[in-house]
């Protein structure tokens, strides 16, 4: 039997945080029996691929990013019956699961690295980079999470870890390793899994010498990008994976491929590549500066045209390579939308429905994170205590080193925290949200009140209802296949504060909106035949003139 390999191309993606989505048992906890009461929520607002972020066995140091335990689940998310059950029904919903697979890395209290610790002579040693140096780490390279990526272990043994020390990287170059990986990738799948979304994958290939750089801080260290992601000679581990084990599977692949160059889109996500679409984050951090959260720039600090042309180049480059790209504006490693592309004073659900527009009809597979489809902001934290993630401690860190103030610290990293998209899901105006009847795990948004999921549902004007409508839209019969398979054109390039491109196939469809506060009257290439949606109850044109008031969205046939 021929498999359908692009069943996943004109569906509706969703990513859940799992310890945050909903909990069932009022540990505080979300969990996967949370997911599987809501998969109706889900289903009604039109998602077809649920990606859950990692449920296994884990000490938690990075929300579940270090895994001791492939082939089971956390107590705190249930046991692999509540697993079976989610796919099943998922699947009897005609949806598919994605999990997580963290394979650069596991964590320091998975079994190996146990055996590995013990007896430097064992064959797990070898899965992992352990390196012997008298004068301190084996070579200058920082870790992602700050300080050096080795960690000491007695003696003169160190081990290499990209992220942080209880996260210890896999070494590939060994071939037992690999086939283990592989096999544990197959029991999954044979579970009836939808496939995985793979976690840093670039990253399995390191410069081989392991050899100091020139650093690039003073801290005498030097980022571990270049010589460890996508290092040349990855290609074969990555065939290597996919011949194993998604070959031979319906399922569908989507990387996490940070420093991909355009060039290499095909290599990855073209007719025979290691995977069936990636997230490019060419234009995800374009406030980034320095070394730390705090000199990153605000929203209105940097041109809007800096988005529009990195996401049409990423755009343009996909389609170039004959692949298809996986298009999202928020996840569990970012803050909100909101905050990184509108100013402050801006912000409102106007707003947040342009940028949903925006994002929706380019081409690729739309991956909407949980929240987003409520215009969830920000939220804001009293005390670096009350944050959970290791990113934020250690740009607060990095912020007190470079002589700020706690409350500036706290200040530039509440801008920029992953806290800001993993706080508990708001599913009504109840007690903590009605997201748990116990303590949650992590603050809730104080905006629960006026922003949840039981009052949007019920108002046609909510941003719930924008994207059903924009989900209903993108999978009507009139615009499936132009929305799916149609090219895209960056259009309107000459106003500055707008972003508008046209996706052509069997129709032709118009996307345009404005980043200006202000209203702006533009001049159209061409009549609209039908408008498709706007944020606003009206949209001002004449002939073809149109006037776009404040972060309006409009999208037509034309
Ligand atoms: C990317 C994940 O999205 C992030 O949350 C995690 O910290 C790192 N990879 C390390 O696994």
């Amino acid at each position: 039997m021929t498999k359908n390999k692009n069943w996943w191309k004109n569906k509706i993606a969703y990513e859940i945080y799992p310890r945050s989505f909903y909990d069932s048992n009022g540990d505080g906890t979300g969990d996967l029996k949370g997911i599987t009461q809501k998969l109706d929520y889900l289903k009604e607002l039109g998602v077809d691929i649920i990606w859950i972020c990692p449920v296994y066995k884990s000490p938690m140091d990075d929300g579940g990013y270090d895994i001791a335990d492939y082939y089971s689940i956390d107590p705190l998310f249930g046991n692999m019956e509540d697993m079976d059950e989610l796919i099943r029904e998922a699947d009897k919903r005609g949806m598919k699961i994605l999990m997580d697979l963290v394979i650069n890395h596991c964590s320091d209290e998975h079994e190996w690295f146990q055996k590995a610790l013990a007896d430097p002579n064992c064959e797990e040693a070898e899965y992992f980079y352990f390196r012997t140096s008298k004068n301190g780490p084996p070579n200058n390279w920082r870790s992602m999470f700050g300080g050096s990526a080795w960690e000491h272990v007695g003696g003169d043994r160190y081990y290499l870890h990209l992220f942080s020390k209880k996260q210890p990287d896999l070494n590939w170059e060994n071939p037992k390793l690999r086939k283990k990986i592989y096999e544990m990738v197959n029991y999954w799948l044979d579970k009836g899994l939808g496939g995985f979304r793979i976690d840093a994958i670039t990253h399995i290939k390191k410069e081989p010498t392991l050899s100091s750089l020139p650093p690039d801080g003073p801290d005498g260290m030097v980022a571990c990008f270049g010589p460890t992601r996508n290092y040349p000679g990855i290609g074969e581990f990555l065939l290597e994976l996919r011949q194993n084990t998604f070959d031979k599977y319906e399922c569908m692949t989507v990387a996490e491929a940070a420093g991909v160059p355009y060039e290499q889109f095909g290599e990855y996500i073209g007719e025979n590549g290691y995977f069936d679409t990636m997230f490019d984050f060419s234009y995800s951090e374009l406030y980034s500066y320095g070394h730390g959260w705090h000199t990153c720039k605000k929203a209105g600090e940097w041109p809007i045209v800096w988005l529009r042309d990195k996401m049409f180049a990423s755009q343009l480059a996909t389609e170039k390579a004959g692949a298809f790209g996986a298009v999202f504006f928020e996840n569990h490693d970012y803050p909100r939308a909101m905050t990184k592309y509108i100013p402050d004073k801006y912000h409102s659900p106007t707003a947040q429905k342009m940028l949903g527009n925006l994002f929706f009809f380019l081409r690729g597979i739309p991956f909407i994170y949980q929240g987003q489809e409520l215009g969830m902001t920000n939220v804001r934290m009293d005390s670096i205590d009350d944050y959970n993630d290791i990113s934020t401690k250690n740009h607060y860190r990095i912020a007190l080193q470079d002589g700020l103030t706690e409350q500036e610290a706290l200040d530039a990293v509440a801008r920029y925290s992953r806290d800001n998209a993993r706080v508990p899901f708001p599913w009504s105006n109840t007690k903590n949200g009605g997201f748990t009847t116990g303590k949650p795990w992590l603050k809730v948004h104080p905006d629960y009140p006026q922003l949840n999921a039981e009052d949007q549902m019920k108002d046609p004007g909510s941003v719930y209802r924008f994207y059903q409508n924009l989900i209903a839209i993108r999978k009507s019969e009139a615009y499936n296949q132009t929305l799916t398979y149609g090219s895209i054109t960056p259009i309107l390039l000459e106003y500055e504060n707008v972003i508008a491109y046209q996706r052509s196939g069997e129709k032709n469809i118009c996307v345009i909106c404005s980043f200006s506060h202000d209203s702006q009257t533009i001049n159209l290439p061409f009549k609209f035949k039908k408008i498709l949606l706007s944020n606003y109850p009206d949209v001002k044109i004449n002939g073809e003139r149109l006037e776009l008031l404040p972060y309006q969205s409009v999208s037509a046939e034309i």
